[in-house]
């Protein structure tokens, strides 16, 4: 283990995602589903990504916000070397990267005041002393009313499953291998563990689908998860007490499906958690009636509540974006509570209203089937469908062009790495300012639509044969150019039909 990496796994790099929770404008949409006051997505703002990995979401971030600042850190070196060659070839210049540990960064000088400081995936996996760090830094650096966004592994969710890490992490730690040799073998004594009959595994719900999950899943992902020194998952009240002393209260959750009670809870387990005082207390008892595993928590420094007739006008302010083909819209959304129905009554007027492009809720309250809804069960119906990610919340119009010119050159910069790599599945919306999930054939069919290339799937093959890979159906590799050529042309048809329009809307062609 070297010196700076506190027991952290520093030598495979982490996976390269987008996490939306991060975006401005959804935060501001969270802060507005609870009524408090924040500083709207719009105007210019600070923000600050701790352990931002390979800095893909602060880099669509700087991209989809020019008039905001963004500043992140990790102190894996190779992380930031990436993340700075992203914002370099899309030449942002609102986006400084650091390789400072989170101790380090405490005292960084150049840092201005944050209005938003975020870390996604962090908590859980470092040591007490650089949770305190990370808790005096907000201290230090957020802003009065400025958001801290936390996500963590929590409890209960995790209570049956943390013996399998726990062994994971000493089956993996047996010998200085490589990571991934370690991984393999921790996974190997595990499935063993499990042939063996151990009780364990009859005893703990759940525990043995989840070690059978592990097999499909990224092994960079699962190195950074499991075998790292440190793993806590936490109850809600605990990371809140360590968060008061920041003088943060809790917000609410960035994952805005939790803010629909009806989703989640009985009437019978939403009136006895009403019985609860204690808004800590009651949130960790939500926890346990939901069997909570990862928590997105959002904290504010001086939450002051709007007042009923400003939230209202935010909300009929806000513009919304829908982010899915209209005609596939699921007629599901998942809760705790398992599936339940969108009723087309509800939902149908806003996925119709929203198909034909960006608009606010004020100008869909024109619609009568949105009026008729009432303001409640309208504003009730957007969280659901912000919360389930077909739709989007939006900037407003005004900087549009200044934007369109930020995501054009980021967007390239990604859709260029597109003709080698397939690691960065975002590109950057100047429409909601944020990620929108672009795969690698899509981002070479848009690349290709870009260069004007008379024919995407020939221009798709060419990229694909000259590094000698080929497409892969149901799991195989298919075989001749023809084929390819041929299972490309029906991706296209596909996307022409389903994903362009969508993307049209949003601001990335
Ligand atoms: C699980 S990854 C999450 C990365 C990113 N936030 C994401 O969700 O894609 C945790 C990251 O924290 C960084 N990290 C861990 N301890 C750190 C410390 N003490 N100072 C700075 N970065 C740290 C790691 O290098 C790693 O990139």
């Amino acid at each position: 283990m070297s010196s700076w990496t506190s027991g952290y796994i520093s030598e495979v790099a982490y996976t390269a995602g987008f996490y939306r929770e991060l975006t401005p404008a959804m935060l501001e949409l969270a802060a507005l589903g609870k009524s408090v006051l924040t500083t709207q997505a719009t105007a210019p703002l600070t923000m600050c990504e701790l352990g931002c990995g390979r800095g893909v979401s602060t880099n669509v971030l700087a991209a989809a916000n020019p008039h905001s600042q963004f500043y992140a850190t990790d102190f894996n070196p190779a992380h930031i070397v990436e993340a700075r060659t992203l914002a370099a070839a899309a030449g942002s210049k609102n986006v400084h990267f650091f390789d400072s540990s989170f101790a380090d960064f405490l005292n960084e000088p150049s840092l201005p005041q944050f209005d938003i400081i975020a870390l996604h995936g962090i908590l859980s996996w470092i040591s007490e002393e650089n949770r305190r760090t990370i808790v005096a830094f907000i201290a230090r650096h957020l802003k009065p009313g400025g958001l801290a966004y936390v996500s963590y592994n929590c409890m209960p969710g995790w209570a049956s499953a943390s013996p399998l890490r726990r062994l994971m992490m000493e089956f993996g730690s047996l010998h200085h291998d490589a990571a991934f040799t370690r991984l393999n073998r921790a996974l190997e004594m595990l499935g063993k563990l499990k042939e063996a009959n151990a009780r364990y595994f009859a005893a703990s719900p759940g525990v043995a689908e989840r070690l059978e999950k592990f097999k499909t899943q990224n092994k960079n992902y699962l190195i950074h998860e499991f075998l790292n020194e440190d793993w806590h998952p936490f109850y809600h009240m605990d990371v809140t007490a360590e968060f008061a002393e920041a003088k943060l209260t809790f917000l609410g959750s960035a994952h805005l499906l939790d803010h629909v009670d009806a989703l989640n809870m009985t009437e019978a387990q939403r009136n006895f958690l009403n019985e609860i005082e204690d808004v800590a207390l009651r949130e960790t008892t939500r926890d346990y009636i939901v069997n909570q595993q990862f928590r997105r928590d959002i904290f504010i420094k001086g939450g002051v509540p709007l007042g009923l007739f400003a939230a209202r006008e935010r909300w009929q302010e806000m513009r919304f974006a829908l982010s899915i083909n209209r005609a596939d819209a699921p007629t599901k959304v998942t809760g705790g509570l398992g599936e339940a129905a969108m009723q087309p009554e509800v939902y149908g007027p806003f996925l119709d209203a929203l198909a034909t492009g960006p608009r606010t809720l004020k100008s869909m309250q024109s619609i009568p089937a949105v009026a008729e809804l009432g303001w409640a069960r309208s504003i009730q119906a957007l969280l659901v469908l912000v919360g389930s990610g077909h739709v989007q919340p939006c900037l407003d119009d005004k900087n549009d062009g200044k934007r369109r010119e930020a995501t054009r050159r980021f967007n390239r910069a990604v859709m260029e790495n597109a003709r080698h790599s397939a690691d960065v599945q975002a590109l950057a919306s100047p429409v909601t300012g944020g990620g929108v999930g672009v795969d690698r054939f899509e981002q070479l069919f848009l690349l290709a639509r870009l260069n004007k290339h008379p024919d995407a799937p020939t221009f798709v093959w060419q990229v694909l044969s000259a590094l000698g890979q080929r497409l892969l159906r149901d799991g195989v590799a298919i075989e001749t150019p023809e084929q390819n050529l041929e299972e490309l042309r029906t991706r296209h048809a596909t996307f022409q039909e389903k994903r362009l329009p969508v993307f049209e809307q949003l601001g990335l062609t």
